[in-house]
Formats: structure tokens, C-alpha cells, sequence
């Protein structure tokens, strides 16, 4: 009796529920993601991504003004940039938009943690992660040119990069080309774990990124597989990156568990862009309580073992962590 009783009397007042989450999130632990275009003065609305916006560089203080005051102090940036090529060259040029709006961000709130994607879909003609030969991706050929756009975000001033491309050996590429120019402090958050995923789609819209021709399959994972998550993990790990990203987060809860579990370094979980549009547009449609859905799917990732989200609900999951929510 005594023990069937025990569990009920935790759940008796707002307070001790409270007192006794076993999961705690925090606003420290929320990353913005953010679409930087090329140009000036723009801020527009994103059709696949509602509420999201892509803004140059210049409007950037507009939206870190935002994230601040609702106690977010991590982003992360993908660019939009004004040309493409065959090598996607405008990755690395230092006025570029992702350069860009990491010197402004350095600038005008400086306290704010500095991400940036690292990848090569949004900058080659081809809407690829990497350098085409034959059709093919060519591995090899694209490393150094990972390593030439993670060095100029490190020059513009960004506190992290996140190669996000699933090229083998590009963290180790990345490191070593930070490490030659004195970046040693510069971490890298490798997106290890990046399974090939239908809920990409609003985000290849939202970052003009999607493959002209056949899809990411050779590159990004099956969903089928969970040992090829360690093994890719333990590569990244080995080659020095400092966090692993699992990337979606709703439906690979478990490959985020079994990361955590095994590897001695942080683990980020990425809800991506479809487990946004989808978790919005229900919320929308009147179906159901987004806040509801949002902190539940976000208590979720943490309690599966994560210890960073990366979220386009990161706001409004910092304003519900003050309303007692979440945390
Ligand atoms: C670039 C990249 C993608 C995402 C993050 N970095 C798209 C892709 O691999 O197709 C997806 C993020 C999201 O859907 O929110 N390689």
C-alpha cells in the first residue's frame, strides 16, 4: 500500500512536480537557427517556415534583439547567397552573408554565441553537399573546401562552426585548417548523425538548397540504421569534434539515447524544419495546443539524453520556460 501510495504524492501540488522533474531544460540550452540572404535591408517571410524569416546581415540586430530579450544566446546560420557555381565558391567569400552576419552579430551583441552551418548545398549549382564528379559526389575533392569556408566564418569572428555536409573526414579537414591559423579555440558541433529525411523539405525552400538532380542518399543516412549512427559518431568524435548533432530529432529519440549514452562529449539535437511546419500548421489548423505539443516534444529530447536543442520554436519555448512550462 505504503508503495503504491508514494508515487501519487509527488504529483499532489504544482510545486512538488516542479521540484521534482527528473529533466531540466534550460534557456542556455536553445539554439536559434537563422537565414542569412545577401543584400540589404531585407526581411521577409519564409512560405514553408511560417513566423521564420530570412534577413540580411544588416537586419540581423532586428532578430538577435528578439532572441536576447527572450533569453536565447546561442544561433545558428545558414546563408542565402547571391550566386552559385560548380564549387560553390561564394561559401568561403569573406563578404558573403554568413561572414557578414557574423561580424555584425559579433558586433552589436557580442555576448550571443555564434554558430555557423557548414555546407555546400545552399553555394553549388547543383544544390549538392559537395563537389559533382561524374554525377557523383566526390568526397575527397570537397574537404578543403569545408575547410576554406569554416576558416572564413573563424575569421569573421564565429564561436563554432557546424559542418553539416556528411563528407567523411571533414571534421578532422576542419580542425586542422582552424588549428594552422590559430583558431584553437573555434569549436566545431558536427551534424555526425544526419539521417537522409523527408522533413528537410521546408528548409531546402527556405535556403533555396535542393538537389537539381538525384537526392542525398550516398552522403546522409538511412533511417533504417542505428549502428551506422555510432559508427559515424565515433569517427567524428575521434576526428575532434566537440558536440554531435542527431538531426530530426522526433523521430531518431532513440539514436539520440544510444549517442548520448556511448560518447563522452554533448549531444544536440536538431528538430528540423518539417517537425516545425508540421507541429505549427496542426497548430493552426485548430488540432492542437502548440504550446502543448512543442514543450512536450521538447522535454522529450532532453529526457532522451540530449543536452542542447536546436529549435525555430527556440523562443517561444524560452517564453514558456519562464512561464513554468518547461524546466
Ligand atoms: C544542409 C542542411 C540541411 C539542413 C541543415 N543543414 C538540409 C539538407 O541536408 O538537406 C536541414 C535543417 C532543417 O530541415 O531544418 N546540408
Amino acid at each position: 500500500m505504503y508503495i503504491l501510495n508514494r508515487p501519487r504524492r509527488l504529483r499532489t501540488t504544482e510545486g512538488i512536480r516542479a521540484l521534482t522533474r527528473e529533466t531540466r531544460v534550460s534557456k542556455n540550452a536553445l539554439i536559434y537557427p537563422l537565414f542569412i540572404i545577401d543584400g540589404n535591408g531585407v526581411l521577409e517571410d519564409i512560405a514553408s517556415l511560417e513566423g521564420q524569416k530570412r534577413c540580411s546581415p544588416d537586419r540581423l540586430p532586428f532578430l538577435l534583439e528578439k532572441a536576447v530579450s527572450a533569453g536565447v544566446k546561442s544561433i545558428l546560420l545558414f546563408g542565402v547567397p547571391s550566386y552559385k557555381d560548380e564549387i560553390g565558391s561564394s561559401a568561403w567569400d569573406e563578404s558573403g552573408p554568413v561572414q557578414k552576419a557574423v561580424r555584425e552579430a559579433k558586433r552589436t551583441f557580442p555576448e550571443v554565441t555564434v554558430i555557423t552551418d557548414v555546407c555546400m548545398c545552399a553555394y553549388t549549382s547543383c544544390g549538392h553537399c559537395g563537389v559533382i564528379r561524374n554525377k557523383k559526389i566526390d568526397n575527397d575533392a570537397t574537404l578543403p573546401l569545408l575547410a576554406k569556408v569554416a576558416l572564413s566564418h573563424a575569421r569573421a569572428g564565429a564561436d563554432m562552426t557546424a559542418p553539416s555536409d556528411m563528407m567523411d573526414g571533414r571534421v578532422a579537414a576542419i580542425r586542422a585548417a582552424l588549428d594552422s591559423e590559430g583558431f584553437i579555440d573555434t569549436a566545431v558541433m558536427s551534424y555526425a548523425v544526419k539521417y537522409a529525411s523527408a522533413f528537410y523539405g521546408p528548409f531546402r525552400d527556405a535556403s533555396q538548397s535542393a538537389p537539381s538532380f538525384g537526392d542525398r542518399r550516398s552522403y546522409q543516412m538511412d533511417s533504417h540504421n542505428a549502428l551506422e549512427a555510432l559508427r559515424e559518431a565515433e569517427l567524428d568524435v575521434s576526428e575532434g569534434a566537440d558536440i554531435l548533432i542527431v538531426k530530426p530529432a522526433m523521430a531518431y529519440l532513440d539514436i539520440v539515447r544510444r549517442v548520448a549514452d556511448e560518447f563522452h562529449v554533448p549531444v544536440a539535437a536538431y528538430s528540423v524544419s518539417g517537425e516545425y511546419a508540421m507541429m505549427r500548421a496542426a497548430a493552426r489548423a485548430g488540432l492542437l495546443d502548440e504550446a502543448g505539443i512543442v514543450c512536450e516534444s521538447a522535454a522529450g529530447v532532453f529526457r532522451a539524453g540530449a543536452k542542447i536543442l536546436i529549435s525555430y520554436y527556440a523562443l517561444e519555448l524560452a517564453g514558456w520556460i519562464d512561464e513554468g512550462r518547461l524546466g
